[in-house]
């Protein structure tokens, strides 16, 4: 049995008086918690995020990671580095990243595989634009973006990825996917894990404003195993609600 999973995805908000605010609050509201949980913060405060969070059973982690291991890279951090803060997980492949930096799959790969030795959870988002999913793609663009990873992994690493099903149409807009379109688009995700016997070991979150209103009900499908939050996760009240759905 997958354990369920509730990871925030602060994307560019916070400081360090507003962080710390913020983390008091779910460490204080995790009590009977059965979900595991980690907040995805800017990288200037993944050192806050550690010496706030060690020994709770928050985890944390980053937005973004280099495909490379270090040099001349101007802006950019390596998973070495992530790591150093003791981060467990690192978001790639966001579809934020995907279209305002040109992310390809190609390049979505190697970040994962970057993560991965260096004992990070990558977590993979895929998911298809509004137009995509109209054209009847979606199936095509997400199970893309998935082979993509999954080429550069053998078996045991592609068990130790997380996969989050982000349609970019329900992000930050109050659309969410019915639970039955976001099963849906996870059953096949699953399947594709098969071809790597990964299939019952990777946890498959949706993305796309999930609220305390709507996580239940996304939650209690099969293929749903957790949710990846970005608004939501920026309130103690909120992220702990959809925390508890999962109870
Ligand atoms: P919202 O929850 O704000 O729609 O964002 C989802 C997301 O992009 C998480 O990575």
């Amino acid at each position: 049995m997958r354990r369920k999973l509730v990871v925030g995805n602060w994307k560019m908000n916070g400081s360090r008086a507003v962080n710390a605010a913020l983390l008091s609050g779910i460490t204080a509201g995790l009590d009977g918690a059965a979900a595991d949980c980690a907040v995805c913060a800017p990288a200037p405060y993944l050192a806050q995020c550690e010496s706030a969070l060690a020994g709770t059973p928050v985890a944390w982690g980053a937005q973004d990671l280099s495909a490379h291991a270090g040099g001349a890279f101007t802006g950019e951090v390596s998973a070495a580095m992530l790591a150093d803060f003791a981060c467990k997980y690192v978001i790639v492949g966001h579809s934020e990243r995907r279209a305002y930096h040109a992310e390809s799959n190609e390049l979505v790969a190697k970040k994962a595989v970057a993560a991965l030795e260096a004992g990070l959870t990558p977590i993979v988002c895929v998911g298809e634009t509004l137009a995509e999913r109209e054209a009847g793609r979606t199936g095509a663009v997400v199970s893309a973006q998935l082979d993509a990873v999954l080429a550069l992994l053998d078996d045991a690493a592609a068990a130790r990825i997380v996969l989050a099903y982000e349609p970019v149409w329900a992000i930050g807009t109050g659309k969410t996917a019915t639970p039955e379109m976001a099963q849906e688009v996870h059953a096949q995700l699953r399947a594709q894990l098969k071809q790597k016997n990964a299939a019952d070991a990777v946890q498959i979150l949706y993305g796309g404003s999930m609220k305390p209103d709507n996580a239940k009900e996304l939650m209690a499908q099969p293929d749903i195993d957790g949710g990846l939050i970005g608004g939501a996760a920026l309130k103690a009240a909120d992220f702990l609600a959809i925390i508890h759905a999962t109870r």
